[in-house]
């Protein structure tokens, strides 16, 4: 590539997973990565930010029933970025990640640009995919009579001190991750199974209260509020890509990921668009609760086991959401360090527990103090604008690299191209149109300070960089 002068072949991406003495067990088939992939995407969007959506906050206007739209829009923009990471994932069958894919691809500093945008991803979803946590764990101790103290539970933007659950819960899993607890397959398969058999059971028990008189005016605040909707809606979606994150486990990586990442990303989309008809048709669309909706819709309707239920599998669906989100961040920061783009300091791994300690410490402390005081709306908000320019930089990059490498054996290949790819960029940039002023501001800032660590740390200690110039040249 003439104008990206530090990249990384896929062979020698291929090759150095081939010269790996410890490489993974390849046990997971295409059901298991389906589980898995599932196990990511339903967390915090389906069972608290549908409040948010459908009833808007400070600036952002609701979509009403519109949110049903909203979830076929957002899935759809999804579905065209996971046809893209499927033919990357089965082309590059290592324990890949957008970030992989762009070093290869758009050479060093896209990748870097997209592992900066991938710890909003992964890093900020998990300050809100905690505060979503919270909420359903506080509305779960209500009912059975304990009620925690109103500062200790509400962040400063809602009138308390912190929010303590959710700094809680992230320090937990800190310290298990520290210790190396590996979420068993079957454990997967359990929680997994929890969550759709309770988001079944909402969409099955509510759908006999639905009163369609609610669904009117479908669309209370036009199209904004339909658009968005979606661009806070698509946190709903975000995890499909940790499919691609367990290549070097699965038993047919080109096979089974491109399944793996579709059909999970399908059926939550056919589940998303059901919950926010049911949802819309119970709850007149201004009085759905913002902090546990979907069980209180139910509470609402006067199904108060069935709410119970529904919070008791939201707890541990979330709970699941949140060890793979921040495994995700994890991954990212180990990568990036042992590329040399950040310090080796953050790669070091544990002498006794065999982890990369450091990187857990800095990402769960972090997060730690973000879900005690911040809003959980501005914390989608930035996952979703970091998530969305990293997809659209993967639909960019499959359509550069179907020129630059037509050669490379491609086992799953994105239909319509270079269409798909092009709707792509087109519909995650659109999305990004919807979010407030103040997320576009900060995703700048951050992007900004990215540019700047890179110059000054990533660009000088690459190995890469260091491998170009020790060969004596510096292109590829
Ligand atoms: N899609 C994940 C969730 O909604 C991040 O919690």
């Amino acid at each position: 590539m003439r104008w990206a002068f530090r990249t990384k072949s896929i062979e020698q991406i291929l090759g150095d997973y081939e010269a790996q003495t410890h490489k993974l067990k390849r046990t997971l088939t295409a059901f298991d990565l389906t589980a898995l992939g599932i196990g990511a995407i339903i967390g915090t969007g389906v069972f608290v930010l549908v409040g948010t959506a459908a009833v808007g906050d400070g600036d952002r206007p609701g979509a009403g029933p519109g949110l049903i739209l909203s979830f076929i829009l957002s899935g759809t923009a999804c579905l065209l970025a996971a046809l893209c990471y499927a033919e990357f994932a089965s082309m590059i069958p290592v324990a890949g990640s957008a970030y992989t894919y762009s070093y290869a691809t758009l050479g060093e500093l896209f990748a870097w640009v997209t592992g900066w945008s991938l710890v909003l991803e992964y890093g900020i979803a998990c300050v809100a995919v905690s505060i979503g946590w919270s909420g359903y764990l506080v509305s779960l101790l209500e009912r059975i009579g304990v009620h925690l103290p109103a500062p200790l539970i509400n962040a400063p933007h809602e009138g308390g001190l912190v929010n303590l659950p959710a700094v809680l819960i992230v320090l937990a899993l800190t310290c298990l991750l520290v210790i190396g607890i590996k979420e068993s397959a079957r454990v997967t398969g359990v929680i997994v199974t929890i969550k759709i058999a309770v988001v079944l059971f909402f969409i099955a028990v509510g759908v006999f209260a639905v009163d369609p008189a609610n669904w009117s005016p479908f669309m209370p605040n036009g199209f904004a509020g339909v658009g968005a909707a979606a661009a806070i809606i698509f946190f709903a979606y975000i995890g499909f890509d940790a499919v691609s994150t367990t290549a070097e486990e699965a038993q047919n990586p080109q096979r089974d990921v491109p399944i793996g990442i579709i059909v999970s990303l399908v059926l939550c989309t056919l589940l998303y668009v059901a919950v926010a008809a049911v949802l819309t048709g119970i709850v007149p669309y201004g009085k759905i609760h913002v902090k546990a909706p979907v069980a209180e819709a139910l509470n609402a309707v006067g199904y108060r086991w069935g709410s119970a239920l529904v919070a008791v599998g939201a707890v541990a669906g979330i709970t699941s959401v949140l060890i793979v989100m921040l495994l995700g961040q994890i991954r990212v920061f180990y990568a990036m360090s042992r590329d040399g783009l950040l310090s080796p300091w953050l790669s070091a791994v544990h002498p006794r527990y065999g982890t990369p300690h450091r990187a857990t410490l800095v990402t769960g402390a972090t997060v730690a103090v973000l879900a005690g005081f911040v809003p959980i709306g501005v914390a989608a908000e930035l996952t979703n604008i970091g998530t969305l320019f990293a997809f659209t930089l993967v639909c960019g990059a499959v359509l550069v690299l179907r020129r630059t490498r037509p050669d490379l054996r491609r086992p799953f290949r994105a239909p319509f191209v270079p269409a798909v790819p092009i709707l792509g960029m087109l519909a995650c940039l659109g999305l990004i149109g919807y979010l407030p002023v103040i997320t576009k501001v900060g995703f700048v800032i951050w992007a900004a300070a990215g540019l700047i660590l890179y110059a000054s740390y990533g660009f000088r200690h690459s190995k890469v960089g260091k491998r170009a110039f020790g060969t004596g040249g510096a292109g590829s």
